[in-house]
């Protein structure tokens, strides 16, 4: 998924350098500001045990998937399907005009054009199914998270937006012309580990969980995640919103203290000190809201601090204007808390 800093692509460069602060001492890992979760399924990967975290429901049901499902997935309940054919009965889903329909396709709300006909009652379609095989008891909750991560998966992929859900094109794009085809998406198995995901604010979730490695990637600048991805969040949720605007974004869409300039570095001060792990990290470009030299004094107060560095391209929600610089620079701020 194309993701607003994502960290897909410095993964190496933030995995080699907490091994390299932390000296690989340590077993269990919180990623929590964990997005898709690509951080926290490298070490989960890795070997530690994984605490992940968002604030967004669509991200939390992908990190069920990736983080908790720890072995092949069975759907016992649906053996007059067959197992394997689960995903060729879902495919051939196409008789229901759901929200996602009325809403968000041109036919269905006469404005809004960000899936075509068919995949919008695909999608609705699909997800109607899911959500009745779960209901009575059919696919029980880690089978449930895997069919809607993979429906998030396949959706993502054909919406006829630049990449973010704020806005949608005027013409339909040619990946978004293309049927959505549901697939299976990968199980992490690493049986070592015993991992955990939840969907809280962090400052509430930091008060209660402990560990070693806490990895911080949090939002840089004012744009909301809840605004970005309003539409996956509704698939998540299968639900029936309040929406508004030319967009129909969801009313219930919210910005966090991180997006806040005025809150930001006291809800970033306030989540160190109260986290009780003894490696902490900070992802943050030099594009974002806090300074460099507000991050190393808050951070110099609580340990002793490292910072490591990295060029990174830049990224481009709209891939059709022009930006003038081309790469950031990528921080990973470190810090050995003091007992
Ligand atoms: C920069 S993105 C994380 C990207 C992620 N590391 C990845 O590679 O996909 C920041 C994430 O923080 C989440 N977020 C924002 N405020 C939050 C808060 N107060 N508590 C938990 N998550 C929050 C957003 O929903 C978003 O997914």
């Amino acid at each position: 998924m194309n993701y607003i800093g994502s960290k897909h692509s410095i993964l190496d460069f933030i995995e080699s350098s907490i091994l390299d602060f932390t000296k690989e001492e340590g077993k269990v890992f919180c990623d929590i500001f964990a997005g898709t979760g690509v951080v926290a399924k490298r070490f989960k990967q890795d070997g530690y045990d994984v605490i992940s975290n968002d604030l967004q429901y669509y991200s939390y049901v992908l990190n069920k998937h990736y983080i908790e499902n720890n072995k092949e997935i069975t759907f016992n309940g649906l053996k007059k399907i067959g197992i394997k054919d689960v995903f060729i009965y879902l495919n051939k889903l196409d008789n229901y005009q759901g929200f996602i329909y009325n809403n968000y396709t041109l036919e269905g709300s006469n404005e809004r054009q960000y899936f075509t006909e068919y995949n919008a009652i695909k999608i609705d379609s699909i997800r109607e199914q899911i959500e009745k095989w779960y209901k009575k008891g059919n696919i029980i909750d880690n089978e449930y998270y895997y069919l809607i991560a993979c429906l998030l998966e396949a959706a993502d992929k054909v919406a006829n937006t630049a990449s973010v859900y704020e806005a949608f094109l005027k013409k339909v794009k040619r990946s978004a012309q293309n049927e959505l085809i549901l697939k299976p998406l990968p199980i992490i198995i690493n049986k070592n580990t015993y991992n955990k995901v939840y969907i809280e604010d962090s400052n509430e979730l930091i008060k209660c969980i402990s560990g070693d490695i806490l990895y911080l990637d949090p939002p840089y600048n004012s744009r909301k995640y809840s605004s970005n991805y309003h539409i996956l969040e509704t698939i998540a949720y299968g639900d029936y919103p309040m929406i508004k605007g030319k967009t129909g974004v969801r009313t219930d869409s919210f910005k966090s203290d991180y997006n806040k300039v005025n809150n930001v570095a006291i809800a970033f001060e306030e989540l160190i000190k109260k986290a009780n792990f003894k490696y902490i990290f900070l992802s943050y470009n030099d594009e974002g809201i806090m300074s460099l030299e507000q991050i190393e004094k808050i951070m110099k107060k609580y340990g002793k601090y490292h910072r490591y560095e990295k060029n990174h391209k830049r990224y481009k929600a709209n891939k059709d204007k022009e930006v003038s610089k081309k790469t950031t620079i990528e921080y990973l701020h470190a810090l050995k808390k003091y007992d």
